[in-house]
């Protein structure tokens, strides 16, 4: 049906005959002659009709934007003056000698190029959506870069196995998607929050090293970067300890920036403990383009009246901490308010600050609120420990540690984007060391930091038993500029260790048969010591390709509450699929009549 794609018509097709197809872009009828932008995913050529030929001049006529045509004409050169070299074929333009109509179509909900189009809109007509050259870009290149990964994995050794959808709950922390069963009045299905327990399975099958493109599904709160719905990049391997999946990992990372972006990754990528991260910047996914780091000051806040830092200086769940703005002492009280109600957010009570204006003139050359409540020696060993200069501002958080470093660690964020302080483009970083456990104070027990099948970095059950609180675990996330990319483990494969975990996670020995008892009748029948990761493929998409929320890379995202404008799902279903399932709903929906 065509010869060429419209974005493809150049000079070198000058006097040649082409037929092309698209979608009419925009018409424009000039006293006598109608230009039509003709549009494919390569890009607009300018097709050009003429009241010479009568019959096609008609139906020029009649075709009004998102008209699907087939034009037949010569190649020529734009007269002079109407170049256009913002288009790569902008040299040129087609004479149309033919046009075929090939569908017409209503007006569309919104113009291809208008930037402000409200996101429901945009998800509800996303065939329309889909056809801007920004949305085509991206899921191109979002297949261009499955399509890397997956030559890299081919390549050692990996081999693609799927996994089931319809199976039982597998614990990474959110709320499951149920599935009911018909066959099993009573009961459901769950559809898998990642394929973790499978890809043990197969290790434990002998397959070696397996990776999945792989759906996953969690009911939880949804942001920029998190779906209901999403897909990892899912690995697993035998025989490999933590230092060789990483480095095997992050060269394929490394490979995939070079061939897609022509980007060089460092070689090899930084490491960092989780604790190092979290005191220096309050998270354990930092952004290493941010200089900004939180310093602590709770040792000399201990003797000082001021309650609203001695309090957490002397608990030792306490933090107080600060965090340097280099030239901050600009930003006006409407702004220091502004970032006060921000911290808020994060459960952070107040937001003291200090301005300086001249460090050689002592307590003279500071201006603070919070002055007054301070000895001059403290005072001092602020200003020495943040390294402020003139014209800095500096900012303390003081409270439980978990509500400074996320308030803090926000901050920084923020503060980051708010005064262009991001220093390169690409800054990766492996966060490694986690601690093995963590305390949940409210539930009064041992909560797993990754999941329940990470092996800890001590051999011994008994000794781990006994030190729960200060066990590290053997996984590790790859951070890619304040964006956890992926993360994983090298797996527990011992029973004894395996139901020690548990226990300690307060799982007893029925509800772990109930919930894993294959996975450890598995770990029984010969089970080698293995490992791997995951990697969000929806996040390191909208990574590379600049967008600011996964929902960009994703052909059918679902909106912010997890619902789908396009098919208008979740639904209700008529009572005879209720009753063949079982199922009888507490509330019924309210009928819309
Ligand atoms: P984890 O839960 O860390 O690990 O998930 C791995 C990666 O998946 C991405 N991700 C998400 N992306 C979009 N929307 C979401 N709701 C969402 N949740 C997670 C993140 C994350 O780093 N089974 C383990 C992996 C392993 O141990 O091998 C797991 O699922 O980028
Ligand atoms: P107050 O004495 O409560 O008026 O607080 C004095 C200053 O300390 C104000 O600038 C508050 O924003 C700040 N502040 C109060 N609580 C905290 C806190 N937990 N962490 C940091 N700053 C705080």
């Amino acid at each position: 049906m065509r010869s060429l794609y419209c974005g493809e018509v150049n000079e070198s097709h000058l006097d040649q005959e082409v037929t092309l197809c698209g979608w009419a872009h925009r018409r424009r009828d000039h006293g006598g002659v109608i230009f039509v932008d003709l549009r494919d995913h390569k890009g607009l050529v300018q097709v050009v009709f003429d009241p010479d030929t009568e019959a096609t001049f008609a139906t020029a006529e009649r075709v009004r934007n998102e008209f699907v045509l087939q034009v037949k004409g010569r190649v020529r050169r734009r007269p002079e003056g109407t170049v256009n070299l913002d288009m790569p074929t902008g040299q040129v333009e087609v004479l149309g000698k033919e046009l075929n109509v090939l569908n017409t179509a209503e007006t569309p909900p919104f113009q291809l190029d208008d930037k402000d189009v409200h996101e429901e809109t945009r998800l509800r007509y996303r065939y329309i959506d889909l056809r801007r050259p920004e949305m085509q870009q991206r899921l191109r290149l979002r297949a261009r870069i499955t399509h890397c990964l997956r030559t890299f994995l081919d390549a050692q050794g990996f081999i693609d196995i799927e996994t089931p959808l319809l199976t039982r709950s597998t614990p990474e922390g959110a709320r499951d998607y149920l599935v009911p069963s018909r066959t099993h009045p009573g009961e459901f299905f769950a559809l898998p929050q990642s394929p973790q327990l499978f890809k043990q399975l197969l290790m434990m099958s002998g397959m070696d090293r397996y990776y999945q493109i792989a759906r996953c599904f969690r009911d939880e709160d949804l942001r920029a970067d998190r779906q209901p719905e999403f897909t990892q990049l899912d690995i697993e391997t035998s025989f490999m300890n933590e230092d060789e999946i990483m480095g095997m990992t992050e060269t394929m990372v490394r490979e995939l920036f070079r061939d897609v972006l022509a980007v060089d990754l460092p070689d090899p990528f930084p490491r960092m403990s989780y604790a190092e991260s979290v005191h220096r910047f309050g998270t354990d996914r930092p952004d290493l383009r941010n200089p900004l780091e939180l310093v602590d000051l709770g040792d000399v806040m201990q003797a000082v009246e001021f309650k609203v830092f001695s309090g957490p200086a002397n608990d030792p769940g306490g933090r107080v901490a600060a965090l340097r703005v280099p030239g901050g002492s600009d930003l006006s009280r409407k702004n220091i308010d502004e970032y006060t109600k921000y911290v808020s957010k994060y459960g952070a009570r107040g937001l003291a600050y200090i301005k300086v204006n001249d460090v050689a003139a002592g307590l003279d050359g500071l201006q603070s609120p919070i002055l007054k409540f301070l000895p001059e020696d403290v005072v001092e060993a602020i200003v020495t420990r943040t390294g402020v200069a003139d014209g800095d501002l500096i900012f303390f958080g003081a409270d439980r540690a978990s509500v400074v470093n996320e308030s803090l660690g926000a901050l920084r964020v923020r503060l980051g984007i708010d005064r262009g302080l991001l220093e390169g483009e690409w800054k990766p970083v492996w966060v490694v060391d986690f601690p093995m456990f963590e305390r949940d104070e409210k539930a009064g027990r041992w909560m797993a930091l990754h999941h329940p099948f990470t092996a800890p970095n001590i051999d011994d059950p008994e000794v781990l038993a006994e030190n729960p609180g200060t066990s590290l675990s053997r996984a590790y996330d790859m951070v890619l500029n304040g964006t956890e990319l992926g993360g994983g483990s090298i797996r527990i494969h011992s029973t004894e260790m395996q139901e020690t975990v548990l226990k300690l996670l307060g799982i007893g020995h029925e509800e772990a048969r109930e919930k894993f008892g294959f996975l450890l009748d598995a770990l029984k029948h010969g089970c080698p010591p293995h490992g791997g990761l995951a990697f969000g493929l929806d996040r390191l998409v909208m990574l590379m390709t600049g967008a600011s929320s996964i929902r960009e890379v994703m052909a059918f995202p679902k909106t912010q509450t997890a619902a789908c404008p396009l098919t208008d799902a979740p639904s209700t279903v008529v009572t005879g699929q209720l009753i063949e399932l079982g199922i009888h709903l507490r509330k019924p929906p309210e009928v819309d009549t």
